[in-house]
This record gives structure tokens, sequence and C-alpha cells, in this order.
């Protein structure tokens, strides 16, 4: 790995710490994954499920091509890519941190599927892999940790023509991100860097022009948003697994009121390459 700067660096040591929350012995939820593959249910109002549905569907569009390759970039403790490796992807993941490498190692095998992953320390903003090595990237949580326009190149560098790239972020709405910041709500709710919080110092939500800067190196983008009425689902106890009637609501909203979505705090952003 090249030199890192004194942002990787911050990072690198935050998660090198958070990465022993994980427990490499739980069982993962397969159910956002096995839902679209088997036909069951799909939860489009959920950021999560769709990322999860996109990859999904471009395996089953293909034909269930065992071969296709998948990247997960900033893969942290590896769930999210043995959920990749569930569809039937061969899967890469590399993380900043050497620690969530090595958890992505020991739950694959815990999995009893080793073979289909393969997970290296890396940075973000410099990949390894040769150019068109990969069928799809995916990202969850991770674009708002990096440098976006070096990633971003790199992601459209290793993707192969035809393939494409799936993220999903939070995102800025300055309106409501300044209520959130004033001091009032943030003695209720805080969000300082914390390890319980899981909040590190320089993530930072997407904006505008982070949109801009990805749409110039991807032309085909499109943003979903959500996460409206959800922003209040941490609020109401609830089973984690089952669906929110908030986001269903902002999905519905979103359908029939102009610019309802431009609040959502969430977005899938999906990239194809020409
Ligand atoms: C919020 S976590 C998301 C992890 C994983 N995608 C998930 O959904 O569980 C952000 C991850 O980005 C990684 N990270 C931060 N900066 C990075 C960089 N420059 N290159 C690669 N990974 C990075 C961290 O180590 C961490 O695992």
């Amino acid at each position: 790995m090249t030199d890192l700067s004194e942002r990787q660096l911050r990072e690198k040591e935050y998660y090198e710490q958070y990465a022993a929350k994980f427990d490499v012995g739980q069982s993962i939820d397969f159910s956002p994954i096995e839902g679209p593959l088997l036909g069951r249910e799909r939860r489009p109002w959920n950021s999560y499920w769709r990322t999860y549905e996109i990859p999904v569907d471009y395996y089953l569009n293909n034909k269930g091509n065992k071969n296709f390759e998948l990247l997960d970039l900033g893969c942290g403790p590896g769930d999210n890519s043995l959920r990749f490796s569930r569809i039937g992807y061969k899967v890469t993941g590399f993380d900043i941190s050497s620690s969530n490498i090595e958890n992505c190692k020991k739950l694959f095998e815990k999995n009893q599927c080793a073979d289909r992953g393969h997970f290296l320390v890396s940075i973000a903003e410099k990949l390894e892999f040769q150019d068109a090595s990969f069928d799809i990237v995916a990202g969850i949580d991770i674009l708002h940790h990096v440098d976006i326009p070096k990633a971003m190149r790199e992601v459209e560098r290793v993707l192969r023509p035809g393939g494409i790239a799936v993220f999903r972020e939070p995102v800025e709405v300055p309106f409501l991100d300044w209520i959130r910041n004033t001091r009032l709500v943030r003695f209720f709710v805080p969000n300082a860097a914390s390890l319980e919080a899981h909040i590190t110092e320089d993530e930072r939500k997407l904006n505008d022009t982070d949109f801009k800067v990805i749409n110039e190196i991807f032309p085909l983008m499109t943003i979903e948003r959500s996460l409206i009425l959800a922003r209040f689902d941490k609020f109401i106890p609830r089973n984690s697994k089952s669906a929110s009637l908030f986001e269903k609501v902002d999905y519905f909203f979103t359908k029939i009121i102009p610019g309802y979505s431009l609040l959502g705090g969430g977005a899938v952003i999906i990239l194809k390459k020409k």
C-alpha cells in the first residue's frame, strides 16, 4: 500500500479498533438477498435491500453466470461480501483496516465459502486491480469516508464495459442538517465522532458537488433518494428484520410528490459503464 494521507491514517486507526466489535460467529441475515433471488420478497423502499437487489437482478439478467466478479469497495468485516457471494458472485473485498480483512477471511471460512471470497488491505483511492477486472462494484456506506473523485476514477477503471456500480450512502440536506446540528438537537441526539456511535472524525455526507463529480466520471447515473420520514425510525422500537412503515410512506410520497425525494438523507447511486 502507498503512503497514507492523514485522513486515511485516522480512518484506519478508527476501524482497527471498531473491527474488534464484530462477532464473526454471528448468523448473517440473508433475507435481502434471498427475497429477490428466490422471488419471495422485495423492499425497494429500503436503501440496503435496494443495494443488494441491483446485483441480484444483474446476476439474474445475465443467466446466473458463476464467473461474474464483484468488488466490495471498503468491505468492512465482510457481512455484505458474504451476502454478495450468496447471490453467486466471486467476491473480492478490500478495506483500509487489516483487522476488518481478518474478520472477512474468518467470516467466509465459518460460512464454508472461503473459495468464493478474496480479501486484501487496500485503499479506495488507488486500487491494485487491472483495468476492466470486475462486472460489478458495490459499496455500502463507504464513499463518505474516502476521496470521492479519486475513488470513482478507480471504480470506472476497474469496471468492465457494460458493468455497473452501486453505492448506498448518506446524503446532505442543508436545511435539515442545519437543524440536526443545532445545540438543542445535538443535546438530545449526539452526533460527535465516537466508537459507540460509529461516527468517524472525517466522514461527511455526500452533497451536490460529489454527485456532479460522480456524474462526470459516469454519465449514466441514477440516484434514488430515501430516508425522509424514516429518519424517525431510530426512535421507534421494532424488530430490525421487519419492514418500516415510514420507509414505505416515503417511497409512496416520492412517487407522487415532486421534489419530496430531495429531502432524502440516504441515496442508492446506480452507475453504468458504457
Ligand atoms: C461505515 S464502514 C462500512 C463498511 C462496510 N461497507 C459495511 O457496510 O459494513 C466504512 C469502511 O470504510 C473503510 N475505509 C475508510 N477509508 C477507506 C479508504 N480510504 N479506503 C478503503 N477503505 C476505507 C473503513 O475501514 C470501514 O471498514
